[in-house]
């Protein structure tokens, strides 16, 4: 686990000075960046142990996973909230990087960030795989929050300073924030699809959305279709017009008309940083003890997820069920490590998906398993990235099948560590990473048998046929990292008009 322990008095002041004298204080200490992101979450988030001391672990997904990369030596400030609910310590820096923290309480993390952040919107951007629930206090909830965060990027924000905004938590940052400093270059990224525009529609503050994202000089997006779907949105839902193949023109109330541009960049891992410590002695001697700790299967299958039902998991379980009924694989020949890292507990879809995953393992392992021969080893956990790159090292195919993703991180870190040119990658067509990762054994994880066959073709793949593949995988990956996707988005909203008049 990625822990580090900060003593968080020393990160506290006390200030028994008279409130003008703090005014004055608060002035001089004032922190501004010409380089700012803001996310729902810091890189690192809060927990406090059993000895009373605040522990910062990294925080999970694929956005804090890359954007780390990106800003890990870059002088610049990153707002976001430390991940647990009541007052925000104060800001801090780590390794350079100036975090600050924003505040949620628990009634906020209920509205805001599992109400209408992940119970909302995350449905509606997933093809409605769960229903969306729509609460009009999430709705006030959101607005509130977007406000907050504006407000905080505004105060650590230099003259002119560059703004990078992330995600479907904020929207309507890029507005709210433009009413505040018009001086900034505002951009926002989408990492999750955008939908269509018919599930869109379902949304009863979707022109409002619309609006909130228009506040920014570009909207990046993983795919083209899911830059068409909100330019289609502009259109048909906010009756804006479209100029050029990719541009929005409106008119802010009260403002001057302006032009904003949505293209794609898809995003990417840091292929060196991870190909070096998939290389390192450490990792490939875990890499063989994981293997050997497995009972040294012919073939160990790999699945490895945040617990969401986005993901797919429920399907690939299902396929290798059957697969082993028909006698097609087989413990312990054939092993399968499923990692199902624990997200947004309290929201009710992801406590069902989590019974249904956890039953299927049991029904599996009960059956298939012998003394000795696990058919699926289940770990509802939060690996290091020095772990989880020997997993990958170790694992003979991995399975990414979900069944709608932004784009699928863990597909490019699987061929980034197999640098040896082994393994072989199962990929869902609904990935954002299939449109790039062409060479993969794709599949549509709807259909079962489907499923089942690309899984076997996979597996029983020569070893020419999967060399052949992983190196054209991995010179896709290696020319479109993450440094290329981070310069290639910052490049597009310098290109961005700049004002109103420059358009
Ligand atoms: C996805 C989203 C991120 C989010 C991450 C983890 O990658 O795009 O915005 O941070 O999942 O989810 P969580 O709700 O725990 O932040």
């Amino acid at each position: 686990m990625d822990t580090v322990t900060i003593d968080v008095a020393s990160t506290e002041t006390t200030n028994d000075a008279r409130p003008e004298q703090q005014e004055e204080q608060r002035e001089e200490q004032r922190v501004e960046y010409d380089f700012v992101i803001a996310a729902n979450r810091l890189p690192v988030d809060r927990t406090v142990n059993s000895e009373g001391e605040a522990e910062w672990r990294r925080s999970p997904g694929g956005l804090v996973t890359a954007m780390d990369s990106v800003m890990r030596g870059r002088d610049g400030a990153w707002v976001g909230w430390a991940g647990d609910p009541g007052q925000a310590p104060e800001p801090f820096l780590d390794e350079g990087l100036y975090l600050k923290p924003v505040p949620l309480s628990v009634e906020e993390v209920a509205d805001y960030y599992e109400g209408f952040s992940n119970d909302t919107l995350w449905p509606i951007y997933h093809d409605v795989i769960v229903p969306a629930t729509f609460k009009r206090r999430w709705w006030e909830s959101y607005q509130r929050i977007n406000r907050r965060f504006a407000e905080a990027v505004s105060e650590v924000s230099a003259p002119e300073a560059t703004v990078w905004i992330h995600d479907y938590q904020l929207q309507l940052v890029p507005s709210y924030l433009r009413e505040l400093r018009p001086d900034l270059r505002i951009g926002w990224f989408n990492h999750i699809p955008f939908p269509p525009v018919e599930l869109f529609a379902q949304l009863p503050w979707r022109t409002q959305i619309v609006h909130g994202l228009l506040g920014a000089d570009f909207l990046g997006f993983q795919r083209p279709a899911d830059a068409n779907n909100f330019l289609d949105a502009c259109r048909r839902l906010a009756h804006l017009t479209t100029s050029r193949k990719d541009c929005v023109s409106y008119t802010p109330e009260g403002g001057k008309r302006r032009t904003v541009r949505a293209a794609a960049i898809p995003i990417s891992v840091d292929f060196k940083a991870l190909e070096a410590l998939a290389k390192t002695p450490e990792v490939e001697a875990r890499a063989l003890e994981i293997r050997e700790s497995v009972g040294n299967p012919k073939v160990l299958m790999l699945g490895t997820d945040r617990l969401d039902y986005t993901k797919g998991i429920r399907h690939r379980l299902k396929a290798y069920q059957e697969l082993l009924k028909d006698g097609e694989l087989a413990p312990p020949d054939v092993v399968l490590i499923q990692i199902a890292v624990p997200s947004r507990e309290r929201v009710e879809a992801y406590r069902e998906l989590r019974g249904q995953v956890e039953g299927t393992v049991g029904q599996i392992n009960g059956v298939y398993s012998n003394v000795g021969a696990t058919a699926v080893q289940y770990l509802h956990q939060n690996f290091s990235r020095e772990e989880m790159a020997a997993m990958y090292l170790a694992a003979d195919v991995c399975l990414v099948t979900p069944l709608r993703d932004g784009m699928n991180l863990v597909a490019k870190e699987y061929v980034t560590c197999r640098y040896d040119l082994g393994g072989a990658l199962v990929l869902s067509e609904f990935t954002g990473a299939a449109r790039e990762l062409n060479q993969a054994f794709q599949c549509n994880p709807h259909d079962i048998q489907g499923l089942k066959n690309t899984i076997l073709t996979a597996v029983n793949a020569s070893a020419t046929e999967k060399k052949r593949r992983m190196r054209a995988l991995r010179t896709r990956v290696r020319r479109h990292d993450v440094q290329t996707w981070a310069q290639q988005f910052l490049d597009a909203l310098q290109a961005a008009p700049k004002r109103p008049e420059d358009a």
